[in-house]
């Protein structure tokens, strides 16, 4: 049986740094669990939820994100959200204008709905799309612009003139604009695409990262009201999506002003510690820094050794648990590894003690060991 990573890690969940998914482990514990204790004294689990989501949690998400006329839909985490919208929205022969390297279940999803993703390659600077680029990909078929930010994986955040020209495509054009603002909170200064194409733009949010929560699976999206009911027609949560969750995701949203500032510069100092230890390990680099969002890539093509067996010398001898590129791109998946950050410092500590060691391990052989 070839090795399993995520099958190895949750075995070892207790002694790995997981800088693999890039999920939150930042959020101070007492924001959530008494939140969650006094629901479950409660035993909130046996009823099932208010169907269209708590009124609470829906008014939090539409000041979160302060677009008039967009409604916010709660979901089984953004995952749910982008596999409605292509359903609903995409037919066959349609066409995406997406990235190369991208979160590539979305581009899952296109193919399931019969339209097909044209990615274009952003393995180059600025690493990210531009206007000029969507511009000329759009054809006949196109149908939707797919416009991740910040980029997972690349950490790429789209300055907001780029966001409003890529918008205004999408309107001059009358195509859809799907928005995946996941990562948002982490950017410097995050512009939202609706703000510039209300009307064709659908914005997809999510609560695991931000606010990690990842494991208890809610996010959503924001879109017109047509629009919105153009996608709930597949809406397969017609019972509520999980009261956990949702009480979770109150107890976070309604408090994030409080502490994010603090998740965010522990990321952010984190990430300028991996920069840091990238730079002291010669063939290895980061195509984008400082990050946007909470993870970024590591290229080790100039090394030639192999981001999957990287991944395992790092798991397996380390405990450090970083994900190899296949996944997230096509075309440049054997270059990378991506890490995310947003850890306890001493999760960094040891990725700085166990990457130097791993990539000279996996490099004998290609490259000479350090003195
Ligand atoms: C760009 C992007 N969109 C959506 C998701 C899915 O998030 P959720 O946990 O809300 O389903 C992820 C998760 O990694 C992501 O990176």
């Amino acid at each position: 049986m070839p090795f399993d990573p995520f099958r190895y890690a949750h075995q070892h969940r207790n002694e790995i740094a997981w800088l693999s998914q890039n999920t939150n482990h930042l959020v101070p514990p007492e924001v959530i669990g008494p939140a969650l204790a006094e629901a479950i004294r409660e035993r909130r689990y046996e009823g099932y939820p208010y169907g269209p989501g708590d009124p609470e949690l829906l008014d939090l998400v539409a000041r979160d994100f302060g677009l008039p006329g967009q409604r916010p839909f709660l979901t089984a985490g953004g995952t749910e959200s982008l596999y409605m919208i292509t359903r609903a929205l995409l037919a066959a022969g349609d066409e995406v204008v997406a990235s190369d390297p991208s979160y590539l279940i979305i581009h899952r999803f296109v193919e399931l709905s019969g339209a097909r993703t044209k990615n274009l390659d952003i393995y180059a600077p600025p690493y990210r799309l531009t206007a000029e680029r969507v511009r000329e990909a759009i054809g006949p078929k196109t149908r939707m612009i797919l416009l991740i930010d910040p980029l997972n994986p690349l950490g790429s955040g789209y300055p907001r003139e780029e966001v409003r020209a890529i918008a205004e495509i999408a309107h001059d054009h009358h195509l859809l604009l799907l928005n995946d603002v996941t990562y948002r909170d982490f950017a410097d200064a995050p512009a939202l695409a609706a703000e510039y194409a209300p009307e064709s733009t659908i914005t997809v949010w999510s609560v695991s990262k931000n606010c990690g929560i990842a494991g208890l699976r809610i996010g959503g999206f924001l879109a017109p009201p047509e629009l919105l009911g153009t996608i709930a027609r597949f809406n397969t949560n017609d019972l509520g999506v999980n009261v956990l969750a949702q009480v979770a995701a109150i107890a976070a949203l309604g408090t994030k002003g409080d502490w994010f500032a603090a998740v965010r510069r522990q990321t952010r100092e984190n990430g300028a510690r991996i920069r840091a230890c990238v730079d002291g390990v010669p063939g290895t680099s980061l195509p984008v820094y400082p990050s946007q969002a909470n993870m970024m890539v590591i290229d080790v093509a100039r090394l030639g050794l192999s981001p999957e067996a990287l991944q395992q010398e790092l798991l397996e001898r380390h405990g450090v648990f970083v994900r190899a590129g296949n996944y997230l791109s096509p075309a440049h998946g054997k270059k990378f590894v991506r890490v995310s950050f947003s850890n306890p410092p001493r999760d960094i500590d040891r990725f700085v003690a166990a990457f130097p060691e791993a990539v000279r391990a996996v490099a004998h052989g290609v490259i000479a060991p350090a003195a």
